[in-house]
């Protein structure tokens, strides 16, 4: 390969910035799908496949003749594509914490992107999120790294085991990025690219922390060969990962990974310097390959130029193309880059049982007075709450759009359907309207958070009424309240907000978590009684705003501070 060509297969440019005839006139060595991102021509399976084929067509003109990797956020099935199967989102699957669900999870998400031509998947988030104000709460298995040791590796190993390529992300500590309330914009609100965000702030920890909590994620990938790492946007003790000799000395030495190590969207923008500056820095620090979406051209310029002024030694480029040809072999890409998959794997019944199940152990029973739990089947219900019938809700971020959608159909079965389907078949009745509460005997009533990713999430106040909590939760549980029935709140959520105020009221309680598309089916499954609750929460669940960064780390943690401590779940036989 000439300096060029290697050049090019160190880049990432993405969809809307980069096209076919690109690819092939630069060997551009990959191409990716942001959030939200889908063919100009449409956006169902077979549409993304014809993508795939055309860009992978045009690479195999190029000079190197090189496949290229095409890259997607599968990180709760395959989202950014119409009706694809969504699992719950990770803070649920912490709380079910069942190793072979998660292979059989990345076994599905991997038939479903292999349906659509793609073969990298930039997931799982391996963050042992240390504080719920954290907007990218949802992505992360929760506080423990011990879920981390249960889960990381089985769910990578059903991915690869279908030949896509996963990335555990992102290197390192990106969830113990503090809180930084005094110049933290108003969470939640209008997406301000220059105000602090916590997936882009400093992690003040120390070695042993990093050790024994931040890394156990990547050991556990590197034992399941995972293919790629992707560094965090966030710092460590004020010092970018993006530039940190830790990618050397801890993820390429001590740790001994020999994948991919790809930079973050526009992450080395953050770096000092201009952005020649930016890019020596970068690949110097061991970065293979550049997530550079509309600058992927000038990262090729300016690769070349390194090498060329002696900035950049060859052996780093000649490591970093290896790298990258290594899992393109690894994956078969070279030898059969032009994909015909049966499109009958996507949104497959089997994905749609495994997902089904997962929401089944994800849901956590956090109160049952006087066994209001399990309802009849021939049950009066009243259903209430702004998450009753909403399906995008159910599916939280990085869900059609980047930032997930509750005005947007999303394919799925609602809270309302899953009930429905069981109370017709068993003499019972659903009401959705308050005037109907005479005719009920129970009230459900469905809250929650709107979708949300990144530093949209961030949220200094996590109240039922907070920037990122649906603006109808407070009155729905006052018309819920006002009808004097037995009431059952479902929390849909990524991550716990503060009920302590109300939770009197409520004769049942359960955390729902981001269930996804089967979300209706799953709970119906376990309000009826056809299976009993077994999730436990991955995470503390705080009595107070003083406690949204206690976890099970704090020295003296007592269980007895909070309103759920680590670990706890009911059972209907409780
Ligand atoms: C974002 C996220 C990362 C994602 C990437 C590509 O900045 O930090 O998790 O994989 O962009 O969409």
């Amino acid at each position: 390969l000439t300096l060029e060509e290697k050049a090019g297969q160190m880049v990432q440019g993405e969809l809307g910035y980069i096209t076919p005839d690109d690819v092939k006139a630069f060997n551009v060595g990959s191409v990716f799908c942001g959030g939200g991102q889908s063919p100009s021509t449409g956006n169902s399976a077979a549409d993304w496949l014809a993508m795939y084929n055309e860009f992978q067509q045009a690479a195999l003109g190029s000079s190197s003749g090189l496949p290229i990797l095409f890259g997607v956020d599968a990180v709760h099935g395959h989202g950014n594509v119409e009706s694809a199967t969504l699992f719950p989102h990770n803070s649920g699957l912490g709380a079910a914490n069942d190793p072979e669900l998660m292979y059989a999870i990345g076994q599905a998400t991997a038939k479903e992107i292999f349906a659509t031509g793609l073969d990298w998947n930039f997931s799982p988030c391996v963050a042992v999120a240390q504080d719920i104000r954290w907007g990218r709460y949802f992505e992360s298995f929760g506080e423990s790294a011990a879920i981390q040791e249960s889960l990381v590796k089985r769910y990578i190993e059903g991915l690869q085991q279908f030949n896509i390529s996963a990335t555990a992300k992102h290197f390192v500590a990106d969830g113990a990025t503090t809180w930084n309330k005094r110049n933290h914009r108003a969470s939640g609100t209008l997406y301000n690219p220059d105000a602090y965000k916590m997936d882009q702030g400093d992690a003040r920890i120390s070695q042993k922390e990093l050790h024994e909590i931040h890394l156990v994620g990547y050991r556990e990938a590197i034992a399941a060969d995972v293919d790629a790492v992707m560094i965090s946007h966030s710092s460590i003790n004020g010092v970018k990962l993006h530039g940190h000799e830790l990618i050397q000395s801890l993820l390429r030495s001590e740790l001994g990974f020999q994948g991919i190590v790809v930079s973050d969207y526009e992450s080395i923008h953050q770096l000092p310097g201009d952005f020649r500056e930016q890019v020596i820095r970068a690949v110097n620090a061991g970065i293979d390959m550049l997530m550079e979406p509309r600058r992927w051209k000038y990262a090729i310029n300016a690769i070349v130029e390194g090498v060329n002024t002696g900035a950049i030694p060859e052996e780093r480029v000649d490591d970093a193309v290896s790298r990258i040809l290594t899992v393109k072999f690894k994956r078969g890409i070279v030898e059969q880059p032009i994909k015909t998959p049966d499109l009958a794997l996507f949104n497959a019944e089997e994905n749609r049982r495994i997902a089904r199940e997962a929401v089944r152990k994800s849901v956590v029973l956090l109160k049952n007075e006087g066994n209001v739990l399990p309802l009849p089947k021939d049950s009066n219900v009243l259903l209430l709450g702004p998450g009753s019938d909403n399906v995008g809700m159910q599916a939280g971020g990085w869900t059609l759009t980047w930032q997930g959608t509750i005005h947007k159909e999303v394919k799925g079965t609602s809270i309302r359907q899953g009930l429905e389907s069981v109370a017709v078949e068993n003499g019972g009745n659903v009401y959705t309207s308050r005037d109907d509460a005479a005719k009920a005997d129970v009230v459900v009533v469905v809250i929650g958070e709107i979708p949300y990713a990144e530093g949209v999430g961030d949220n200094g106040r996590l109240t039922l009424d907070s920037a990122t909590a649906h603006k109808n939760n407070l009155q729905a549980l006052a018309d819920a309240k006002s009808t004097g029935l037995p009431t059952i709140v479902i929390l849909i959520s990524g991550r716990p907000l503060l009920v302590t105020n109300y939770i009197k009221d409520w004769d049942a309680f359960i955390a729902a978590f981001l269930p996804g598309s089967e979300g209706g089916a799953g709970i119906a499954d376990l309000l009826y009684g056809d299976y009993d609750f077994t999730g436990k929460l991955p995470m503390t669940w705080p009595k107070t705003a003083k406690q949204f960064s206690e976890t099970i780390y704090k020295r003296n943690y007592k269980e007895r501070d909070y309103l759920y401590p680590f670990g706890y779940g009911l059972q209907l036989t409780d």
